[in-house]
Formats: C-alpha cells, structure tokens, sequence
C-alpha cells in the first residue's frame, strides 16, 4: 500500500503527540502536529490533511468546538476526525461522535489500535471520495444525455414545423394558385366580349335614333311598348350598367393577380420582390374580413408605405408571414369589439397600419393594431408551435410559430413584437438586403 496519506495530529500534550507520530510514521504515513486548536486551524488554511487526530482537552479552544469549526466550512467539512479521549470519558466519547466526528481512539494507546481505526477511516474516505467521483461523472452523463435529447426534440419540432408548414404552402400555393388561373379564361372571356358588348349597344342605340329621326311618329304599339320599357332610361342605363360590369370584371382579374402574386410559386431561389405587392395583394385577399358589417364599419388600413428597393425573398412565404401577421391583427381587433356598440365603435375605429421603412442594410414592416394586445406571458409563449388563446377549431397556434420559422430561419431577418393588454399590438419584420 502506498500510504502517503498526511495525518494531521493537534494534541498539546508532547509525549502523546510524539507517541502518535511514531506509530503513524512507522506504519508510513506523513504527520504534521500542533499544539493549540488555533493553530490547528491556521495549519488547515495551508495544508489539507487525509485525516486528522483530534485532542479533546486543548488550552484556548477545546477539541468540541475545533471540530465544529473544521465541520462548518465547506473546504474542511469533509476531513474525517478522530477524537483522542481518556479511556473512562464515555460522556466525551458520545459528544465527539455528536460533533461530527467519525470515532475516537483512547489513552494510554494501544498501537495497533490506533494504526487499525486510522487506516479504516483513510480507507472509507477514499471510498467516499471515490463514489461521489462516480456521482459526479454520472450526474454529468445524465446532464450531457439530457442535452442531447432535449437538443434532438428540438429539432424533430422544428422539423415537424417546417414539413407542416411546407405543406400548408404546397396545398395552400396550388389551390391559390389553381384558383387565379381558372379565373383568367372566363375573366378574358367576358373582358374581351364586354368590349363588343359595348359596340353593338352603341350601334343599336344610334340605330334607334336614326329610326327616331325619318319615322317620328310610329304606330300606336310601338308608341305603347317604348312607354312600357321606359325607353329613354333603359338607352342610358343601358351603357352604365355595362360600364359597371367593366369595372367588377377589372377588380377580378385584380383579385386574380393578388392570388398569383401571393402564391408565386417558390423556387429553391429567392425572387427580388416588390415587397408592398406581396402587402397589398395579402391585404386584397383579407377584403371579406376587413370591409364594413352590420357590427362594424370597415377596419381602416393605412398604408405608410416607403420607397423601397426589390427585396430578394422567398415570395410565398414571405406572403404566408404578411397573411398570418394580418389576420392576427384582424381577429385581435374582432375581440377587442366584443361588448362594443356599433356607436362605440365608431368613436374608437378599428384601425390596421402598415409600415415600411428602408433603413442602411435592411427594410423594416411593420404590422400594427389597437386590438386587445397581448400580456407578457402570452408573448413568451407565442412563437411556440400549438399555442394559442383562440377557441377550439378557430385557432391551431402555427401561425407565428411559421412566421417566426420563415422570417428568422428562412430570411436572416427578424420578427418582434411590442404590445401590451388593451394597448394594440406591433410586428416589426426586419429583413437584410
Ligand atoms: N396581433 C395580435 N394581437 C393580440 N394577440 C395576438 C396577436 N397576434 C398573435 N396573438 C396571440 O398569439 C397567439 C398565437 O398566434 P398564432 O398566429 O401563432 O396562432 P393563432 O392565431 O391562435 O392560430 P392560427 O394557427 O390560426 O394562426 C394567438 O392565439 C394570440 O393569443
Ligand atoms: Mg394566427
């Protein structure tokens, strides 16, 4: 055995101490004696003894309270000690014990009792030492382990995130897509024949006049059949009505456009990108939701819309993160009128402000409402997949779980919010150039 354990011995009285430091020394450990507790404690702020021996009847302190000292701090506590006590003091021997101490040895010595109780204790602190050596290897293991596992859910979630969200856009994109390009042959269809429609009325029209002229005055039935049709007013309106339906037909292929536009199909590459397009072509499609009802007039959206530079960007995404921004907004100021009069409403109107800024490296939108707001605790959760304060069936909780993924991730840019309860709510997208 290589025992170079050091010992340390505080016994003031000297042939006691040296009887000790023979034994030990023989039996080949180190040891290191004083004569006080006081300096007993001076000794421990230098050296670190494996095991120390402890007088109980000491000048100036006494044994009880070096103990409870050596005990009581955390660089020391962990030092076994030995109290050395009369043989007859069985009250000394339990009060030691009590302080903390792990066993006594008693006068006069008996040597091998001595060495036997000493190397027992060395030995069991080596194997305490060693276990909480394991302890601690394996507590880092489980930490390492849980690490990696946490690390690994985090990235199945993401994953998870960007395979529904890729297939929200796929389905989403086609029928989209599917729908403005279905739209486009009818549309052109009456376009094209609105325009000779036009014609053929006008023609018909001066047909008419020109009989009107030559024949003013025409048989009794058809006297009675132009009073019947209110002809002067059908020739008018006639040409309004179809003035009309120009102008819907225009808002359709407008819609149509907006449908392409916002789902440009997505390439592997950006696309530099008219970034109000995608603002205003998501704007369109959110029409139905924004204009006046019988609760509410229309939410009033205000464009603050700065020059800016083509943006190259995933297109459809990017629109998917407009869309899921906006019709936040739209339902948090749906909430905000629960309660509200038609009266109240208009003496606190619905507003939505859309803001673009170009700043040196990058351009800023910003998505702003006075709906509800948001407390500090939800705009912790917000980002995560699945949350959301929406009813069952109303809300899935991705919408800004997928925004945040396509803006931060996708973009290299960045999302914040800033709102309050009852103070409104803003997105700020902030992307690089
Ligand atoms: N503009 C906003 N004003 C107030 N609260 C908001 C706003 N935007 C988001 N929130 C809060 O954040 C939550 C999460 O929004 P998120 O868009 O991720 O999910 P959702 O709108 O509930 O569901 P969906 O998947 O249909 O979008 C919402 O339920 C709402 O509580
Ligand atoms: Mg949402």
């Amino acid at each position: 055995m290589t025992e170079q354990n050091l010992i340390l011995i505080v016994e003031n009285n000297a042939i006691n101490a040296r009887i000790l430091a023979d034994v030990l020394e023989a039996a080949g450990y180190r040891t290191l004696a004083t004569k006080s507790g006081e300096d007993a404690i001076d000794k421990l702020t230098e050296v670190a003894p494996d095991l120390i021996l402890l007088a109980v009847m000491l000048p100036g302190m006494d044994g009880f309270e070096i103990c409870d000292r050596i005990k009581s701090s955390p660089k020391t506590q962990e030092i076994p000690i030995i109290f050395i006590t009369a043989r007859s003091d069985a009250e000394d021997k339990v009060k030691g014990l009590n302080f903390g101490a792990v066993d006594y040895i008693t006068k006069p010595f008996q040597q091998e009792e001595v060495l036997a109780r000493v190397q027992v204790h060395l030995k069991l602190r080596q194997r305490t030492q060693q276990l909480k050596d394991l302890n601690d290897r394996l507590e880092q293991r489980v930490d390492e382990r849980t690490d990696q596992l946490s690390r690994s859910l985090n990235e199945l979630q993401a994953a998870q995130l960007k395979l529904i969200q890729q297939e929200k856009m796929s389905t989403l994109g086609q029928l989209v897509a599917g729908i403005g390009h279905e739209i486009n042959n009818p549309l052109n269809s009456i376009t094209g024949n609105l325009a000779h429609a036009e014609q053929y009325v006008q023609d018909l029209l001066s047909h008419l006049r020109l009989y009107h002229r030559y024949y003013p005055d025409p048989i009794a039935e058809i006297v009675q059949d132009a009073e019947e049709i209110d002809l002067p007013f059908l020739s008018t309106d006639l040409l309004q009505l179809l003035n009309t339906l120009q102008v819907a037909a225009d808002r359709i292929a407008h819609i149509s456009e907006s449908l392409r536009t916002f789902s440009r199909a997505d390439s592997e590459n950006t696309i530099a990108l008219q970034i109000q397009d995608g603002l205003d072509s998501t704007l369109l499609l959110l029409q139905h939701r924004i204009k006046a009802n019988s609760h509410r007039p229309a939410i009033q959206i205000t464009r603050d819309y700065a020059e800016l530079p083509r943006v190259a960007c995933y297109p459809g995404q990017l629109n998917q993160v407009f869309m899921n921004l906006l019709a936040n907004a739209i339902d948090a100021i749906e909430e905000s009128n629960r309660g509200k009069n038609y009266a109240e409403i208009v003496a606190c109107p619905n507003e939505i402000r859309v803001i673009t800024e170009l700043k040196s490296d990058k351009v800023t939108i910003r998505i702003r409402d006075n709906g509800v707001g948001m407390s500090q605790a939800v705009q912790q959760e917000m980002f995560k997949p699945s949350f959301t304060t929406k009813p069952v069936g109303k809300g899935t909780g991705l919408g800004l779980a997928i925004a945040y993924q396509i803006i931060v991730e996708k973009h290299q840019g960045s999302l914040i919010c800033n709102s309050a309860p009852g103070e409104g709510t803003e997105f700020t997208i902030e992307l690089p150039l």
